[in-house]
C-alpha cells in the first residue's frame, strides 16, 4: 500500500452550497488519476455524489458509496480497508452527522466562498472542528476558498478576513469556473476532460498542499 497520508479527507461545512461535493469529486478525480484506489463516501442525505456517479456514462474512476448515518467514524476503517484514499462529502446542517464525519477524517477541508455570509458563518464551522479536535488531537483542518474571482476587492477582503481567523487557510484557492458545474452534470470530473487545464491545475495544487502539509494543527 502507498503512503497516502492523510488517508481520509473530509469536505465538511454546515453551510450549504459552498462546494463540498464539487471539491470532493474533483479531488477524488485527481487521486484516482494518479492511480490510487479512491472511495468517496457520500455522507449527505441529498446523495449528490451518488447522483453524480449515476449521471456518468461508463464506469467511474472511483467508488462512491452512500453513508448518511452518524456512525461513519466507527464504520469507516473497515469500509476504507481496500482503498488508498477516502474522501468524505459531508452534509450541510448542524447535527451528529457532521460530528461523525469530522471524527472519521484525518484532514478536514472547510470550503468557504468569498462572501460576507461565509465569513459570518465560519465561526460555527471553526467551533465544530475544534470540538472534534478535543476527541481527536491529530485532526488537521483548514479553510479552502472556493469560487474565487480573481482581482476583485471582495476576494482580497475575504482572504484577509479568513487569514485573520485563528484557523489555517489553504494557499491554493479554487476559482469560479463554469466547467465545474458542466462536468458535474455529466458525471465527470475536470480530470476526464482535455480542455480543463486551469481547473486541473488548481485542483492538483490543492491536493498536493493537503498531502504535504503536516504542521497545520491547532496552536
Ligand atoms: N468553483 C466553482 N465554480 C463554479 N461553480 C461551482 C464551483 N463550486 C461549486 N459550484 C457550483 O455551486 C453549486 C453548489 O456546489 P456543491 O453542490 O458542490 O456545494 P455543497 O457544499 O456540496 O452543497 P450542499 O451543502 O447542498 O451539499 C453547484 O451548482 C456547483 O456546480
Ligand atoms: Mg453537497
Amino acid at each position: 500500500m502507498k503512503n497516502t497520508h492523510p488517508k481520509v479527507i473530509g469536505l465538511i461545512q454546515q453551510k450549504g452550497g459552498v462546494g463540498k461535493t464539487t471539491l470532493s469529486l474533483n479531488l477524488a478525480g485527481y487521486f484516482s488519476h494518479l492511480g490510487e484506489r479512491v472511495l468517496v463516501v457520500d455522507a449527505d442525505p441529498q446523495g449528490s455524489s451518488l447522483a453524480w456517479s449515476t449521471a456518468r456514462d461508463g464506469a467511474s474512476p472511483f467508488m462512491v458509496i452512500g453513508k448518511a448515518v452518524p456512525n461513519i467514524h466507527k464504520d469507516l476503517p473497515e469500509m476504507a480497508a481496500d482503498y488508498d484514499r477516502v474522501i468524505i462529502d459531508g452534509a450541510p446542517g448542524v447535527n451528529g452527522l457532521i460530528r461523525s464525519c469530522l471524527l472519521a477524517s484525518d484532514f478536514v477541508l472547510v470550503p468557504v466562498q468569498p462572501s460576507p455570509f461565509d465569513i459570518w458563518a465560519c465561526a460555527d464551522a471553526i467551533e465544530q472542528v475544534y470540538e472534534a479536535m478535543t476527541f481527536k488531537d491529530n485532526l488537521k483542518a483548514a479553510f479552502v476558498i472556493n469560487r474565487k474571482i480573481s482581482n476583485t476587492v471582495i476576494g482580497k477582503k475575504v482572504f484577509k478576513a479568513f487569514s485573520e481567523q485563528e484557523f489555517p487557510v489553504m494557499e491554493s484557492a479554487i476559482h469560479q469556473r463554469v466547467i465545474y458545474a458542466e462536468c458535474a452534470s455529466i458525471g465527470k470530473t475536470v480530470f476526464d476532460l482535455s480542455d480543463a487545464k486551469s481547473a486541473q491545475l488548481e485542483i492538483t495544487r490543492l491536493a498536493k498542499e493537503i498531502v504535504h502539509q503536516k504542521e497545520r494543527v491547532k496552536t
